[in-house]
């Protein structure tokens, strides 16, 4: 495995194996690698030929109340994750590498960006974009690999590679979680250990409010939402729930009525757990909410007089963790 920090460099790179008939992969990162990035450079690496990683704390994506300067780094233990992985670059560039001394070009992708992560960390996903795009310049690889965990920057990047045409292949790989459901995160090393296992709550309420949909066959999602918030604030009174969101996955524009919608359901949350703040999503089809499948093993209907096992399990690692 080789670092490679010029861009110019990592470009001749990826020609030679263009030229050579060779599939390369790109898994953008930000480093202090996790199980959540290693699954990406493991389907990558089963996908392609090459797989690049790139680990780069982009200063333009981060608010400046934000923390760019404590964000974790530890690029030595990052080189080791990688190795293990199977990857066979990884490209590791300086700030003035990236920006040079005079950037005065960013893209923008709007609409998508006015809501939720966008409306809370304005700028942000211009920075996401115009990194993503810069990388992806950078590395030209034949696939591009993501995690479901950022759905609403997925979202920006899948809309940006269309509507610039850019060569690319976009592949979504399912969010890797601890074992309690807390999706795996940079950012959960700034949590305490109390704070690990009560933030297993955001992956709950997400599953809960997707149980509502399908086994309750509530459509209304002001009353999901309202009940959701009350399930917060029982559980968890000193957390805060930035938002508690349910929209179509392409646009992210916000349903009201899930009986009228067809395709794929964005439920996304944003939560405060002390001054950290996690991120979480689930995302099925809509296909789900009627009582019959063309995909029969897709359904997750209510047996009568059974409750489903999960959900009694849940309830009580949920009544033990949170419960007064
Ligand atoms: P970062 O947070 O390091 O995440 C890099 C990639 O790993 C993203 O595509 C993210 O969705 C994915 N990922 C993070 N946690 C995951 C998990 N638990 N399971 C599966 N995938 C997970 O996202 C960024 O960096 C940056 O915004 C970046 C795209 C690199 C641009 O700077």
């Amino acid at each position: 495995m080789k670092v490679i920090k010029e861009i110019s460099a990592i470009q001749d790179i990826s020609d030679y194996y263009r030229y050579t008939g060779k599939k390369t992969a790109l898994v953008p990162t930000m480093g202090f690698l996790h199980q959540g990035h290693t699954s990406l450079m493991i389907r990558a690496k089963d996908e392609n030929d090459i797989v690049i990683v790139s680990i780069f704390v982009n200063p333009t994506q981060f608010g400046k109340n934000e923390d760019f300067g404590k964000y974790p780094r530890d690029f030595e233990r990052d080189y080791h994750i990688c190795e293990k992985a199977g990857v066979d670059y990884i490209f590791y560039p300086e700030v003035k590498e990236m920006y040079g001394e005079n950037n005065l070009t960013s893209v923008n992708v709007s609409v998508i960006t006015d809501r939720l992560e966008g409306e809370i960390r304005p700028g942000h996903f211009t920075g996401v974009a115009t990194v993503v795009i810069k990388l992806l310049n950078a590395v030209k690889p034949h696939h591009l690999y993501l995690g479901q965990k950022d759905a609403q920057q997925n979202a920006v990047i899948g809309k940006m590679i269309s509507d610039l045409n850019i060569d690319v292949g976009l592949k979504i790989c399912e969010t890797m979680r601890e074992a309690n459901g807390l999706a795996m995160s940079s950012r959960n090393t700034y949590l305490t250990e109390e704070q690990k296992i009560k933030s297993s709550v955001l992956y709950f309420l997400l599953e809960e409010g997707k149980r509502m949909i399908l086994e309750e066959k509530n459509f209304n999602t002001a009353d999901i939402k309202e009940n959701i918030f009350k399930l917060f604030k029982q559980m968890t009174p000193d957390y805060e729930l930035q938002y508690y969101d349910i929209a179509d996955n392409k646009l992210l524009t916000p349903l009201e009525d899930l009986g009228s919608f067809e395709g794929e359901i964005l439920i996304s949350l944003a939560a405060k757990v002390g001054t950290t703040r996690l991120i979480d999503n689930v995302i099925f089809n809509s296909v789900l909410l009627c009582g019959f499948s063309p995909f029969p093993w897709l359904v997750v209907g209510k047996k009568k007089g059974k409750t489903p096992r999960v959900k009694n399990s849940k309830k009580k690692i949920f009544k033990k963790n949170f419960l007064v």
